[in-house]
């Protein structure tokens, strides 16, 4: 039977305000917050809790579909075959800690690799951001418009400062001459949020030498509906199965920035 993709939208839309709902209802509660990679990188017990409702949700309804999130809890994913569900319960998770503001839930769901369906939600600006494929994507149900081409001395890029700094990724010098010749720059600590951003127009491009398959799911989804480029900094296509490096951009504005700005070092 072919899949009823209105009906998995419908779904998939619930589920995400009930779970801003229950971060939001988190807060009367004591946090519990944890280390991963290293000491900046943090978790909590509500990034948990999320993922663990929308997976016993999912398994629940759609027994068929895996799940690959950040947490753990979902499914080992190896390969882009069949339907998978691609969640960040929170995206911005130190910004979930520090300033109780400025994060998402990020969700992509894909299906044999290609984007059917993605959302964002800023849940305390209650901003929702959906996209479903050569459906268009829509901020709070309206409609966003096409992105047109901007020069880069009239655009704003989405990069965190790190990346000016010498690193192991990318020739830090160049990124410090971008950042030089564009309009400005920005840094929201969210990368779901930063695509919603590029989606509504607010930022032009939006970088980055390391991201997940559940950072950018979701909004790769709703940025191409859009007409934005997203690739990696080689050029091309994130698998949505591994990390890597990316960028989204207007069109135009993402061959400038690839051909005269990254010189990947990986
Ligand atoms: C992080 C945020 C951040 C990005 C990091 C991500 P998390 O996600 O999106 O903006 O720079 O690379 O890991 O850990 O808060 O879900
Ligand atoms: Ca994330
Ligand atoms: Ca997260």
């Amino acid at each position: 039977m072919p899949l009823d993709w209105g009906m998995i939208d419908r779904y998939a839309k619930s589920l995400i305000k009930e779970a801003g709902h229950r971060i939001r209802l988190s807060f009367a509660r004591e946090i519990h917050i944890d280390t991963k990679a290293d000491a900046n990188d943090l978790v909590t017990d509500i990034d948990r809790e999320i993922e663990q409702f929308f997976i016993s949700r999912i398994r629940r309804d759609f027994p068929d579909h895996r799940i690959l999130g950040e947490e753990g809890f979902g499914d080992q994913v190896e390969s882009s075959e069949g339907v998978i569900w691609i969640l960040d319960p929170i995206d911005g998770t130190m910004n979930f800690v520090h300033q109780k503001r400025n994060f998402a839930i990020s969700l992509g769901i894909y299906a044999d690799g290609a984007g059917m369906l993605g959302y964002i939600y800023d849940v305390m600006a209650d901003d929702f951001y959906h996209a479903f494929r050569d459906g268009g994507a829509y901020r709070n149900d309206e409609r966003l418009p096409q992105l047109e081409p901007t020069p880069l001395n009239e655009a704003i890029i989405g990069v965190n400062a790190s990346w000016v700094c010498p690193n192991r990724y990318v020739d830090h010098e160049r990124i410090a001459r971008l950042v030089n010749e564009c309009r400005g720059t920005r840094s929201y600590g969210s990368a779901a949020i930063e695509l919603a951003h590029v989606a509504a127009g607010r930022l032009d491009a939006y970088m980055s030498m390391r991201l997940a398959p559940w950072d950018i799911a979701g909004g790769s989804v709703i940025v191409g509906e859009v007409g934005a480029v997203t690739t990696d900094l080689r050029g091309m296509e994130n698998d949505m199965i591994t990390k890597g490096t990316f960028i989204a951009a207007r069109p135009g504005l993402h061959e400038t920035i690839l051909k005269d700005y990254i010189d990947l070092k990986i």
